[in-house]
């Protein structure tokens, strides 16, 4: 099972989202002795921001494109290719001002792409190119957003998420979100990170079943309901 993960907190050994994600592998390699980690630190490796090269490049049809377009767009057909390649995406991320970090969406600026991460079928309806990949959001959040909380309504994040993912194909993405771990009290900060461990296992569970009988997508499905509430 081929896993690309990604990491974007400008944290590094103080950051929960990193220490969850790690926590996550290790949970799953429990489970599997298949796993293959391909790493990506959107804070070492940010990807570029759009340009107006790239905003032309990329509407361009393949065959039309020049050399300097298929220079510009390189490391964005990398990105593609490295998500079409892998079985499983686990994206962890904090909330920055009740959205993503910036490095990630420069991620996700340069992986949507036509004919790449999405295709046009011919009665024009879009097919998105990551239906087949199980996906894990573990989101990091200072303030609760769970439901019932004043902040509930702040949540700008999980929708993003599930747009620009629902888009390319993602119908049933996992989410763990960490919360509050920032502005609350040690023990309800202490909660919410066995909250988000509790559910980890549950997800590496599901992600080590071998699929036989019953499809991933509606194992998937199934701990999207349990998490999300
Ligand atoms: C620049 C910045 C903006 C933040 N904005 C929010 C926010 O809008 N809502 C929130 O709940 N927490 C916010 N936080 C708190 C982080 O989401 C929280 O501390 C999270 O656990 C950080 O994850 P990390 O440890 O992986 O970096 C912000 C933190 C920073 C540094």
């Amino acid at each position: 099972m081929k896993i690309l993960r990604v990491d974007a907190s400008a944290k590094r050994e103080r950051s929960n989202s990193r220490a969850l994600s790690r926590y996550f592998l290790e949970r799953l390699r429990e489970q599997r002795d298949d796993i293959e980690v391909d790493y990506l630190d959107l804070t070492l490796d940010t990807p570029e921001h759009v340009d107006e090269a790239f905003a032309i490049a990329t509407y361009t049809a393949a065959h039309e494109r020049t050399a300097q377009m298929n220079a510009r767009l390189a490391a964005s057909d990398a990105l593609c290719a490295r998500l079409l390649a892998a079985d499983a995406l686990v994206f962890a991320m904090p909330m920055y001002n009740w959205s993503m970090p910036s490095v990630f969406k420069a991620f996700i600026d340069n992986i949507i792409r036509t004919n790449l991460t999405y295709r046009f079928a011919e009665d024009g309806s879009v097919v998105g190119q990551l239906s087949r990949q199980k996906v894990l959001f573990i989101t990091s959040r200072g303030a609760d957003l769970r439901p019932g909380s004043p902040y509930e309504r702040m949540d700008a994040l999980t929708p993003a998420l599930k747009a620009a993912f629902g888009f390319l194909g993602v119908a049933a993405p996992t989410f763990v979100d960490a919360q509050p771990l920032q502005f609350a009290d040690q023990e309800a900060r202490t909660e919410a990170l066995e909250r988000a461990r509790v559910e980890l296992d549950a997800v590496a569970k599901q992600w080590g079943q071998r699929v036989s009988g019953r499809s991933s997508a509606s194992a998937s499905a199934s701990v999207a309901c349990t998490v999300i509430g």
